[in-house]
């Protein structure tokens, strides 16, 4: 027994002081799960787990580029977001249901604000997030926006493959607190090789209210490989300290993201620096709506295809693995 508790504590031990062997570890005990884990979060990791992915899912994802090609096909100016920088501004006033849209989206935030129902979700003091489910009926104008060519294709050009909707939710930035080491500290998100978040403003966006705040793919990959082989950072979602930043970085040629009502900013949040909802003047509120491609961290393999019975094929590609429901309790 003695023993046991020795070799226990010494397993531990170990695994604590070493990521490679608590990745092993945790790819042991659950290998279709946590498969991702074997791959660090930086550029190469990424870029290899997406590869070894190509190959697992390899008929989803030819099916997945093919369709890619097809819509691609009927679309013009598809190249909006330049790998270069890894966002874009696009004015969508032409869309014909696009008030509809703002004027829903700030009826559904404002009724929970005032009721505080119990599905907004708190977690951070900083940001107040309520899902929203897509399908459901009465948000039928958004669900023609978001397979719009005019609103997919910069998406799927960018991507590679064609975009599944991960996440959808209407956010709001009290913007009256700082939380050191959190989202409003530069770093990277870590779920995909690349991945696009859509903010569509419901009120304007200036600098009174804390917009999220980038540097573009190709300065942050610089500063990345710096800080990296300075030891100062090991991985991309790692945050980085103003103090830190600033001496690899002049803040000046950071990009603030604002936009107006009537425009959408896309931004590749994997392969940009960012952070978001600092404290300001003014709060924000904005729908939000994050797109990966199917070879995401976050989509496990052999995980469950929802939506399947959709009537539309490119509806059914974009909703494969939509499920409002599922990422509101796990998250
Ligand atoms: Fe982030």
């Amino acid at each position: 027994m003695k023993l046991e508790n020795t070799l226990k504590s010494f397993v531990q031990n170990r695994l604590e002081k070493s990521d490679i062997l608590k990745n092993i570890y945790f790819f042991g005990k659950n290998p279709s799960k946590n498969l991702q884990n074997l791959f660090p979060d930086t550029y190469s990791g990424a870029k290899y787990f997406n590869s070894l992915m190509k190959l697992i899912n390899f008929l989803s994802y030819r099916r997945s580029v093919s369709l890619r090609k097809k819509f691609l096909k009927n679309s013009k100016n598809v190249k909006i977001i330049l790998p270069n920088d890894g966002f874009a501004k696009i004015n969508f006033e032409h869309f014909k249901d696009f008030t509809e849209i703002i004027q829903q989206s700030k009826k559904i935030l404002g009724d929970s604000l005032k009721k505080k129902t119990s599905d907004l979700n708190q977690k951070k003091n900083f940001l107040v997030t309520k899902n929203i489910n897509v399908l459901e009926n009465n948000f039928l104008p958004l669900r023609k926006l978001i397979k719009s060519n005019d609103f997919l294709s910069p998406i799927t050009e960018y991507l590679g493959s064609f975009p599944i909707l991960w996440s959808s939710q209407i956010w709001f930035s009290p913007n009256k607190k700082f939380t050191l080491g959190r989202s409003q500290n530069y770093h990277m998100d870590n779920e995909d090789y690349r991945q696009i978040k859509c903010f569509i403003p419901l009120e304007d966006i200036n600098d009174e209210n804390g917009p999220l705040t980038i540097i573009d793919a190709n300065k942050t990959v610089k500063i990345f490989e710096r800080l990296k082989k300075e030891k100062i950072i090991k991985y991309k979602h790692a945050k980085v300290s103003d103090e830190i930043m600033n001496k690899h970085h002049h803040e000046k040629k950071s990009i603030k993201l604002t936009a107006k009502v009537g425009e959408i900013l896309y931004v590749d949040t994997s392969r940009c620096y960012h952070y978001g909802s600092r404290p300001s003047p003014k709060s924000r509120k904005v729908l939000f709506l994050q797109f990966f491609s199917i070879n995401s961290r976050k989509v496990p393999v052999f995980q469950k295809r929802y939506n399947h019975n959709l009537l539309d094929e490119i509806e059914r590609e974009i909703y494969k693995f939509y499920n409002p429901n599922y990422y509101f309790e796990k998250h």
